[in-house]
C-alpha cells in the first residue's frame, strides 16, 4: 500500500483536506485523533504522563489536564521533550498497527509534526498542505478562542512553512474556496490510485 503523508502548519486545512480524501473512500490514519485517544483514562500514556509530570497535570477525575500540562511544558524545553518521548513512540507505533490492517491502492496519513519529529522515511510521499502565515492566523482565530500571540507562538514552534515545502512531493495550495481545494484533492486522489506500491 502506498503511504501518503499529509501534513502542514497548524490552520493550514489538514483536516479539511483529509475529509475531502475520506469522500473518496480513502482510509485515513490520523495521528492527532491517536494522540487524543492515547492520552485517554485508562491509557498507559496517561500513567506514563502522570508518573512524570505529578497529580498537577491531571483532574480530580483522573482524566488529562491539558492546560495544565501545556503550562508546564511553556518555557521548559526538557520537560516538552520528555512528554514527546512517552507520546510520540506510542504514536508511531499505533499508526503501524492500524496501517497493517489495511488493504487498497493506498492510504492517507496524517501526520501534524511528520517533519519535526523527523519521520519522513514513514511515508512513500509527502503532501503538503499549505498556506501563508497571515492566513493560517485568521483561520485559527475563527476556530480556536486563541490570540495573535498564541497563535504565533504555535506555528513558531513548528518547522518554517519554507523548510516544510523542501519536504514536499506534492503542495495542496489552500489560499482559495474548497472548490480549489476539492479540484486538487481530485487530481491527487487519481494518481495515488495508479501506485502499486
Ligand atoms: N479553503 C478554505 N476556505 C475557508 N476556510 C477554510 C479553508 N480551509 C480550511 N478552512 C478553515 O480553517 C480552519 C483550519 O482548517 P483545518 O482544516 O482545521 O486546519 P488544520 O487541520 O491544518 O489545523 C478550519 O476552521 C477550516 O474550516
Ligand atoms: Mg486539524
Amino acid at each position: 500500500m502506498y503511504k501518503v503523508g499529509l501534513t502542514g502548519g497548524i490552520g493550514c486545512g489538514k483536516s479539511t483536506v483529509s475529509e475531502l480524501f475520506k469522500q473518496h473512500n480513502t482510509p485515513i490514519i490520523d495521528a492527532d485523533e491517536i494522540a487524543h485517544a492515547l492520552v485517554m483514562p485508562g491509557q498507559k500514556a496517561l500513567k506514563q504522563i502522570s508518573d512524570y509530570f505529578g497529580q498537577r497535570c491531571l483532574f480530580t477525575d483522573g482524566s488529562l489536564n491539558r492546560a495544565s500540562l501545556r503550562e508546564i511544558i511553556f518555557n521548559d524545553a526538557e520537560k516538552k521533550h520528555q512528554l514527546e518521548n512517552i507520546v510520540h513512540p506510542l504514536v508511531y507505533a499505533e499508526i503501524e498497527r492500524q496501517l497493517s490492517l489495511l488493504t487498497g491502492p493506498y492510504c492517507i496519513i496524517a501526520i501534524p509534526l511528520l517533519i519535526e519529529t523527523k519521520m519522513q522515511s514513514l511515508v512513500d510521499h509527502i503532501l503538503v498542505i499549505d498556506c501563508p502565515m497571515e492566513m493560517q492566523i485568521n483561520r485559527v482565530k475563527l476556530r480556536d478562542n486563541l490570540n495573535n500571540s498564541q497563535i504565533t507562538a504555535m506555528i513558531n514552534s513548528q518547522v518554517s512553512r519554507a523548510e516544510r515545502l523542501t519536504h514536499a512531493d506534492s503542495i495542496i495550495d489552500n489560499t482559495q474556496d474548497i472548490t480549489f481545494l476539492d479540484k486538487q484533492v481530485n487530481n491527487l486522489h487519481k494518481q495515488f490510485l495508479k501506485q502499486t506500491k
